[in-house]
């Protein structure tokens, strides 16, 4: 800092961040500065006794004591690459975050981080930067008596050296691309998180609208009656074992009207998942409030597409219900017929997910879909396949998985494919319907997508299984305990399509 020009800091923040390369580190043990001579003692000093070790993603936060103008210096040690800087920040975010700090500058003005900023390329090296630490700040709402204080972290400006003064643009259009990232993700979040008494179908409905009419978008929530109309047996069929009706919701948005693509982004909506008449064991069954995940990414998806006006269209289908046991609940041996006319044997009511999504394709392909990707938490195995490391895809398409590959190295959230062979799909043949909605334990999330995929009639489709990744039991990077709001971004870098 002292050794470069102290410009943008339009705020003296609560803290400074100082991403720094090794390199950076070897200089300053070789006697260089890099803040000022105590701070620097002190860096120093941790350096020798290893509580900062050289390494990307290692942070360390000095108390300024007056010397400089903000409380802190959070030193973090990155290297060049979008995920290193996505990581160290997101760690820098889970070490400051019993700080209570209200505003940052991240001091990015050395010579080696402007240069790591230029070989990464300044909008995604921003973005991974804002996005590392605020997402990694997040924390679940409570419903405690006694309120916890919650500072909100609303201040992030940077410093710039004299070069990077022309830049000052860019560094402006990726922090508020990144804010927008980081809302929609907590929008997604903070829906998953709700219980299952809070978030019923109607309410979930009832958020899309609030959402939709903030962003002025179109949409349509179909209640039961209207469900009934358009012959959506799959969703009725899951719903009709609760007090609570499902709903079926869809938001438009039209970014690009000369072209004739249209995204369909269908997210699966269960507010809460017993299993049914095939119910599921006690354990961990409270895990089951996050089974609208899939809905959550979508209407963070929409959200954060609109917020930055892409050019796209794209219309979001959010089929949704809570699946219960009760004297009108789906039976085993049951047969419905869904929206396209198929029908499907139930032989096991836990599998849901794929009788109210058949629908919600359908629903997305009437609405003027040409290509197709849905979000599920679809199946125990993809857990037992992936554990919590990644996010399945299923497709029918290489070429729109590949895109959506490509994207999903910009967010750092993974996705690995599953085979989709079509020897796979005679486990879900039925005797007496089109399909059953169950192969048995082989190849579960295998023949969960292909049984989605009956129903798509020809579209570019991807099917993303994050059974295994929208709720975690423990923190990780930037992803908090709880609802990580997966797919978010992926879907959102995927349908921006930007550099
Ligand atoms: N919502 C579950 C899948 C799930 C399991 C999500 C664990 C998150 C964590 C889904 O509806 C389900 O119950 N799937 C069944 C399908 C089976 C009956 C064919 C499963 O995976 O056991
Ligand atoms: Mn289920
Ligand atoms: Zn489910």
């Amino acid at each position: 800092m002292s050794s470069n020009n102290f410009i943008q800091v339009a705020e003296k923040g609560d803290a400074l961040l100082l991403p720094v390369t090794v390199a950076e580190l070897e200089a300053l043990q070789g006697g260089a500065v890099l803040v000022q001579p105590q701070i620097d003692d002190q860096i120093k000093y941790m350096l020798t006794n290893n509580t900062l070790r050289k390494k990307s993603g290692n942070v360390a936060t000095i108390a300024t004591l007056g010397l400089l103008p903000q409380h802190y210096v959070v030193v973090i040690v990155v290297e060049d690459s979008i995920s290193a800087l996505r990581e160290a920040f997101a760690s820098a975010g889970a070490k400051i975050k019993g700080l209570k700090l209200a505003s940052l500058n991240i001091d990015v003005s050395s010579a080696a981080i402007a240069n790591l900023l230029q070989m990464i390329n300044v909008r995604q090296a921003v973005k991974a930067m804002i996005e590392g630490l605020k997402l990694a700040l997040y924390e679940r709402p409570t419903n405690k008596k006694e309120k916890q204080d919650s500072t909100k972290l609303s201040e992030i400006s940077f410093v710039l050296n004299d070069d990077q003064q022309s830049e000052v643009h860019r560094f402006e259009q990726a922090t508020i691309e990144a804010e927008y990232i980081v809302e929609s993700v907590k929008l997604a979040r903070d829906l998953t998180n709700m219980p299952g008494n809070d978030l019923t179908p109607e309410r979930l409905a009832f958020y899309a609208e609030e959402l939709a009419h903030k962003l002025e978008l179109d949409i349509e929530v179909l209640d039961e009656w209207s469900c009934a109309e358009e012959g959506m047996g799959g969703l009725l069929g899951v719903g009709q074992g609760s007090v609570n009706p499902p709903r079926m919701v869809v938001i438009h948005y039209e970014g690009d009207p000369s072209s004739n693509e249209k995204w369909g982004l269908i997210g699966k909506g269960i507010t809460f998942d017993t299993g049914g008449i095939s119910l599921k064991p006690a354990a961990n069954m409270d895990d089951m409030i996050s089974d609208m995940g899939g809905a959550a990414a979508v209407l963070g998806a929409i959200h954060l597409i609109a917020s930055m006006k892409v050019k796209a269209n794209v219309v979001a289908v959010i089929p949704t219900a809570e699946n219960m046991p009760s004297d009108r609940a789906l039976k085993p041996g049951d047969i419905i017929k869904t929206m396209s006319g198929h029908t499907i044997e139930v032989v096991n009511t836990d599998a849901e997910g794929r009788l109210v999504l058949a629908d919600g394709i359908t629903t997305a392909i009437k609405r003027g879909a040409t290509k197709l990707i849905d979000v599920a938490t679809l199946t125990g195995a993809v857990l037992v396949a992936l554990g919590t490391e990644a996010t399945a895809a299923v497709t029918n398409n290489d070429e729109l998985l590949q895109k959506l590959l490509t994207a999903s190295e910009k967010s750092g959230e993974r996705i690995w494919q599953l085979p989709a062979y079509a020897e796979y799909k005679k486990l879900i043949a039925s005797d007496v319907a089109d399909m059953k909605n169950s192969g048995g334990r082989h190849a579960g999330s295998i023949t969960a997508g292909l049984f989605l995929g009956h129903f798509v009639e020809d579209k570019p489709w991807v099917h993303l299984d994050i059974a295994g990744t929208a709720y975690v039991n423990s923190a990780r990077r930037w992803e908090p305990k709880g609802a990580t709001g997966v797919m978010t971004r992926s879907l959102y870098e995927l349908i921006a399509e930007n550099d």
